[in-house]
């Protein structure tokens, strides 16, 4: 998703912008650019406002401004993940606004008056783009952020911080943006108003930046301060200044700066071929991460003040995206099953836009890796807006907006995931959810503590079982060599493990480009077995639970159409390979905790798919890590 990286400095800052795309780089993006106020120094570039994009990767973009001689201190820089407009070199950002008569068929030699970038979405574009066309400005892109760079101009009367507060009045959207004037070398003026946006404060006070995430100030600074919903925030050399929602100056109390160990994306891959192949394999040591410190169950895991809201809320609502959604899918079993607390799942994205009936004494659950996807926010702020007062985040990002708006957190400890596709992530909000489940069990007098004991025995013990699981490996490759020749796939669960393959269907889908659906079991007659070829393989989640019987009558459907079954058997199953069926036996079972190790080898099914037929595993076609856009 979109990145964005800006600095006041007087050094060259050119490597910092650059390399702080470069951090940002596994969120996914399809173009690049920096903006710089250039010094000449010798060169034969002129001063004043330069830039170079490019729709390559962030290291093109570097040797191009290398070889450009572009260098100075002021600037900002941008991965842009298209909303408005084709993945090409006129809609990357920067954006130029040469002020209202220059035609942007002159741009090789105009000048540059605002560069500006931007996150998120204009929603009142076209009206805008209209009243600026008719005030003369000609438009060089198809972008909703090229507006945003007229109209800064357009308001422009000699503060560029002035110009801004009032070009933002006029937006109506989720954005965050950067932006510099040609006549204002040393000034960068950012606004965040529902995208997030961060202020760097330089290791001696002399330097600043701005970024969307501090992973892109890694090695920089760890000095950070979040902005808030409206805030404005004005750069220049040895001062920053920011204002709040009601253009008032904010003090350092209410915007405080604080020591964020932010994680260099550069992760090393070490004996892995991708990203996605290390964090799957990481599963054990994340497990056993988000685990640690956990001596017992008690409200408090969560934060304090949650005994008293265990107390009192009569049901959840689980609102989160794509795979988050799905380890909810998980915990609505769980919780129904071992709390015997009612509880819905929704897509954030649904909840957000319709009417449904507020309930306060239900517990809001907002499940996400990053704490930053719009539609979950957007959820989680929509449910506080209708009065539920009790919220608690599943979490990998300790400083995200999630964990800072809800009132409860549980953070996971996976650690970066930088593979497009969730692998550990889920697993861990599998173990943090799991732990919700016995504490909400326990808070309501539903959790004996000979239960809880085994409980926690069985979740120590994980890393271990995942371990067995991962050594699987090389039988999974055998599969996805079948795979990788398909256009189709249909996956079937039951129970507990049809979010399980639902969450593999979607792995495969997002990384090979194979269409994929899952379906629970039972379902098949009722539609889905009219698809049944042998074209389309069939994956199965057979553990060894009460639905198993159930379960080997639907994979007879199958056969009987001719499908090829490909079995994922806890070894107690008595489920053999034969022709049409083949079979993967897993571990014995695993009790409730039974889908944190199933998903394991669908992953790796999807990861060795994709491989086999050569996509970009960790950076999928139109996908983004972060999805903070509606
Ligand atoms: C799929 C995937 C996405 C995310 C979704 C929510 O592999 O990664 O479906 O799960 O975009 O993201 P978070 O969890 O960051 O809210």
């Amino acid at each position: 998703m979109c990145g964005i990286v800006g600095a006041v400095s007087s050094r060259n800052i050119v490597p910092v912008l650059v390399q702080g795309l470069q951090r940002l780089e596994y969120r996914g993006y399809d173009s690049c650019g920096v903006a710089i106020h250039a010094v000449s120094r010798g060169s034969t570039r002129p001063s004043g406002l330069q830039r170079a994009r490019s729709t390559a990767r962030v290291s093109e973009l570097m040797e191009r401004v290398q070889s450009d001689h572009i260098q100075g201190g002021t600037g900002i820089a941008h991965t842009r993940w298209a909303t408005h407009g084709a993945p090409v070199e006129c809609n990357a950002h920067p954006h130029f606004s040469y002020g209202a008569t220059v035609d942007a068929a002159a741009e090789g030699t105009a000048v540059g008056r605002v560069a500006l970038v931007h996150n998120g979405i204009i929603e009142n574009y076209e009206a805008l783009r209209t009243r600026l066309q008719a005030a003369g400005y000609v438009f060089a892109s198809q972008t909703d952020t090229e507006i945003v760079a007229h109209l800064v101009d357009s308001l422009y009367s000699g503060d560029l911080f002035e110009a801004v507060q009032a070009a933002v009045a006029q937006l109506h959207g989720a954005f965050a943006i950067a932006v510099m004037h040609k006549d204002e070398p040393q000034r960068v003026v950012g606004a965040r108003a529902g995208s997030p946006l961060i202020l760097g404060v330089g290791q001696d006070g002399s330097e600043h930046f701005l970024a969307s995430d501090a992973m892109a100030l890694a090695g920089v600074t760890d000095q950070i301060i979040y902005l808030q919903e409206g805030d404005l925030v004005d750069l220049q050399p040895g001062r920053y200044w920011i204002t709040g929602q009601d253009g008032r100056a904010l003090s350092a109390e209410q915007r405080p700066v604080r020591t964020v160990q932010a994680h260099s994306g550069a992760a090393e891959l070490g004996p892995y071929r991708h990203y996605m192949q290390k964090e799957i394999f990481e599963q054990p040591r994340a497990i056993a991460d988000t685990l640690d410190g956990v001596q017992g169950i008690v409200p408090e895991l969560f934060g304090d003040g949650a005994y008293r809201v265990f107390q009192v809320i009569d049901s959840v609502l689980i609102l989160a995206c794509g795979t988050s959604y799905y380890s909810g899918c998980v915990a609505k079993y769980w919780l129904e099953g071992i709390a015997q607390i009612p509880t819905q799942v929704e897509v954030a994205s649904e909840y957000r836009y319709r009417t449904s009936v507020p309930n306060p004494r239900q517990l809001i659950v907002t499940i996400s890796q990053s704490g930053e996807t719009a539609d979950t926010l957007a959820a989680l702020r929509h449910a506080q807006s209708l009065g539920h007062p009790h919220t608690l985040t599943i979490c990998n990002v300790a400083t995200s907006a999630m964990v800072r708006e809800c009132a409860l957190a549980y953070i996971t400890r996976a650690g970066i995931e930088i593979g497009v596709a969730s692998t550990k992530a889920f697993t861990t909000q599998l173990a943090g959810l799991f732990l919700l489940t016995l504490a909400l069990a326990q808070s309501k007098g539903r959790l004996t503590e000979e239960q809880e004991a085994a409980h926690l025995t069985a979740m120590r013990h994980l890393p271990v079982a995942l371990q067995a699981v991962l050594a699987l490996e090389p039988q999974i490759i055998s599969w996805a060599e079948d795979f990788a020749r398909m256009e189709n796939a249909l996956f079937l669960g039951r129970g507990l493990h049809y979010p399980i393959a639902l969450e593999g269907a979607l792995k495969l889908k997002e990384i090979s480009y194979i269409h994929a659906e899952a379906y629970p079991a039972g379902e098949l007659k009722h539609g889905p077995l009219a698809l049944v070829t042998s074209a389309m393989p069939v994956v199965t989640v057979a553990p060894n639970d009460a639905l198993l019987e159930k379960l080997k009558s639907n994979m007879q459907e199958v056969r009987a159409r001719g499908g090829v079954l490909y079995v994922l058997a806890d070894a107690d199953t008595r489920i053999d390979s034969e022709d049409g069926i083949h079979v993967i036996r897993m571990p014995e079972h695993y009790g409730a905790l039974s889908p944190l190790l199933h998903v394991v080898p669908l992953q790796l099914l999807a990861y060795h798919t994709a491989v086999a037929r050569g996509t970009d595993v960790d950076k999928p076609r139109n996908l983004a890590k972060s999805v903070t856009v509606e």
